[in-house]
């Protein structure tokens, strides 16, 4: 069932654009609703130029009516995406690898999102005037996808990512997907580019949900459009060192978050803002950057990418979220699993004396995920931890975590949600 919003040419030979074929009643791929325009082509760019060209069918264009809402579902979409990609699964980093579909909807200032669709996954086109552009307006979430060994694909505590945007778009003045609609439409993104799904044990794909501020603003105001988007990728691990010991550096200069700002939601501008003191470290040769609190400059409050845990004996201290902190769902949930193993979790100040003095460094989040600390560099000086092996409590985290995601043991939390 279809209709569709926008004047727009639609091309009916749409199935020989792309690598796996759309079926030709995809005609909402081809729209372009203003101000955001999603383009199918930028992948294969003279792929797509060579075929219209040639095509019997490149005359074979309707005329879409416009000011009708277009909801069209791509029906083909998942009988063609079993197939693995051909790519080199056994060297997944933390890159962007485009895949075949991304998702989006949008909707007014004041008003809720209703359904968006797939669309070819490519770039997309956006008014210079963009509330995103001009004032930041933007939030993403990071969540994954896994394939198990028992063929299962499933997701780790979507909904607590769909929380945590609607916490974010709160802040941030924005409207957000309902936790229905956050999990349904990740659903569909992430079956749609089934065949990106890493084989088990080989990575995982990431999902990608942004929200932005679409519509166009002069003044400070929030926009009057926005845009909910997902995208995904197939990824490894997210530091090089894969579950090796990485090697921080604590920042004295540059502060991630202030109290009252926006430290603790996952707003874009939180990441553009640690940009300065991450390249400048990884140039040094460490793998990230640990900030400090901005008013004493002596607690511990997050790794550029991830939260951090100190491990001392039978304890495992953490800062507290309090604003500046993003509250991790990684980070929730290796509370929640030490906790469950026996061991005291903490969520509190946790100063840099303490860390330094700790037995175990290591620092979680959905792209890190337990990644254990060999080495913290503080006004110069390096302290090392574990002789550069991996912690015995950063690995106990770690498998059972990941043991949990990946289907290996049993959900006993309900944090797992299976699509297949
Ligand atoms: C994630 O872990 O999903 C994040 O959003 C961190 C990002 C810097 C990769």
């Amino acid at each position: 069932m279809e209709s569709c919003s926008a004047m727009a040419k639609i091309n009916l030979n749409q199935p020989i654009l792309s690598p796996s074929p759309l079926p030709r009643n995809t005609i909402s791929n081809l729209l372009h609703p203003s101000p955001l325009f999603f383009s199918d082509r930028k992948p294969f760019p003279s792929f797509f130029l060579k075929l219209q060209k040639q095509s019997p069918l490149a005359d074979n264009y309707i005329e879409a009516t416009p000011s009708i809402k277009c909801h069209a579902t791509l029906p083909g979409i998942y009988s063609e995406a079993s197939t693995l990609a051909d790519i080199d699964w056994d060297n997944l980093g933390f890159g962007l690898i485009p895949t075949d579909y991304m998702y989006m909807m949008k909707c007014a200032r004041g008003e809720g999102f209703s359904k968006g669709e797939l669309k070819r996954y490519g770039n997309i086109e956006i008014s210079p005037a963009a509330g995103v552009l001009n004032y930041g307006q933007g939030l993403f979430e990071g969540l994954k996808a896994y394939r198990t060994r028992d063929g299962n694909i499933v997701l780790f505590r979507p909904n607590e990512n769909a929380l945590r945007m609607r916490a974010g778009a709160e802040r941030m003045c924005m409207p957000a997907p309902t936790v229905d609609q956050f999990l349904e439409t990740v659903k569909e993104t992430v079956l749609a580019n089934e065949r990106w799904i890493p084989p088990a044990g080989k990575g995982s794909l990431y999902v990608r949900p942004l929200l932005m501020g679409s519509g166009s603003v002069l003044g400070i105001a929030p926009a009057p459009e926005y845009t909910f988007l997902i995208y995904v990728s197939p990824v490894g691990n997210y530091f090089k060192e894969g579950l090796s010991p990485i090697n921080l550096v604590i920042e004295n200069d540059f502060h991630r978050a202030s109290p009252g700002g926006t430290g603790g939601v996952k707003t874009i501008g939180n990441y553009a803002a640690v940009l300065k003191a991450h390249t400048a470290a990884k140039a040094k040769g460490y793998s990230d950057v640990l900030y400090l609190d901005c008013v004493h400059k002596k607690y511990l409050e997050e790794v550029s990418s991830c939260n951090v845990f100190v491990v001392k004996g039978n304890t495992i201290c953490t800062p507290a979220i309090k604003g500046t902190i993003l509250p991790g769902i990684t980070r929730k949930s290796i509370i929640d699993i030490a906790r469950g193993l026996g061991f005291e979790v903490l969520e509190q100040l946790v100063s840099v004396d303490e860390l330094l003095n700790a037995d175990e460094v290591f620092c979680t989040g959905t792209a890190v995920v337990v990644s254990p600390v060999g080495s913290i560099t503080y006004m110069d000086e390096r302290t090392a931890f574990g002789d550069g092996k991996v912690g015995r409590v950063s690995q106990q985290l770690y498998t059972a975590l990941t043991s949990l995601q990946m289907g290996l043991s049993e959900d006993q939390k309900g944090w797992i949600v299976k699509l297949k």
